[in-house]
């Protein structure tokens, strides 16, 4: 069958990289969390004291910067690799989500990983989520996704997450940082998040993961009938 590629943009936390895990595994594509490659610059500018509003520590501290997606059997899924460390445990802790969508709204941030992001895709058969993937990464896409949920049911899927690894998160610190992560990302200059004229909405509020994913299979078949 055809291959092309898969766009899945929207909020934070509204499952994008559950769905887009399903789909690159029912179909044999590769998958592409993007917004991991903006926590792993993020982490490295923390971990490195880069005051990311000074464009040369910028620019030099990206030319020291090899990302890479590495594939692990055990946990069935590519994780991040900053310079070579596994840091896809990391970037998921509050220290990188507290900065990562000030880092993700530089020009020079999203130059660098927006040209990685659209080598990745020329081969076709690969699902990237993230906030402008329809929009800016691959505005010609053959199917693209805007994803959302309800607020309410958002902040307790990322509680249930977190609080499984750290007993000390509250509720109340997840719901103030989804709020203002999809505040920046909706306002920035840059590529800010915005569903692309061409994409399907997807609620998936009161989905289950299975009819999604049913839904969405119906979608690829259709997107690739017709391209
Ligand atoms: O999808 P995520 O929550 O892991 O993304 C982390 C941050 O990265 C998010 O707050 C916005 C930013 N991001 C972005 O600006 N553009 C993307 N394509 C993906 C993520």
């Amino acid at each position: 069958m055809k291959k092309i590629i898969i766009t899945l943009d929207g909020y934070s936390s509204c499952g994008k990289s559950t769905l887009a895990k399903q789909l690159a595994a029912e179909l044999d594509y590769v998958y592409i969390d993007s917004g991991a490659m903006y926590r792993a610059i993020t982490l490295y500018f923390i971990q490195n004291r880069i005051d990311w509003n000074k464009p040369e520590e910028v620019a030099q501290a990206l030319s020291n910067i090899q990302l890479e997606f590495v594939y692990n059997p055990l946990s069935g899924s590519s994780e991040m690799n900053l310079n070579g460390e596994n840091v896809e445990h990391m970037i998921r802790e509050m220290l990188v989500a507290e900065k990562v969508s000030e880092v993700a709204a530089v020009g020079a941030v999203r130059e660098f990983a927006v040209a990685q992001q659209q080598e990745m895709g020329k081969q076709k058969g690969i699902v990237m989520d993230g906030r402008d993937i329809g929009t800016t990464v691959f505005p010609h896409a053959e199917l693209k996704i805007f994803m959302t949920a309800d607020t309410a049911i958002r902040v307790e899927r990322r509680f249930k997450e977190l609080y499984a690894k750290n007993k000390n998160i509250t509720i109340h610190e997840i719901k103030e940082n989804l709020e203002l992560r999809d505040y920046i990302d909706t306002n920035r200059e840059i590529s800010p998040l915005r569903k692309a004229e061409d994409a399907i909405i997807l609620d998936n509020s009161q989905l289950t993961p299975e009819d999604q994913l049913k839904l969405v299979l119906q979608w690829v078949d259709d997107a690739v009938m017709v391209k």
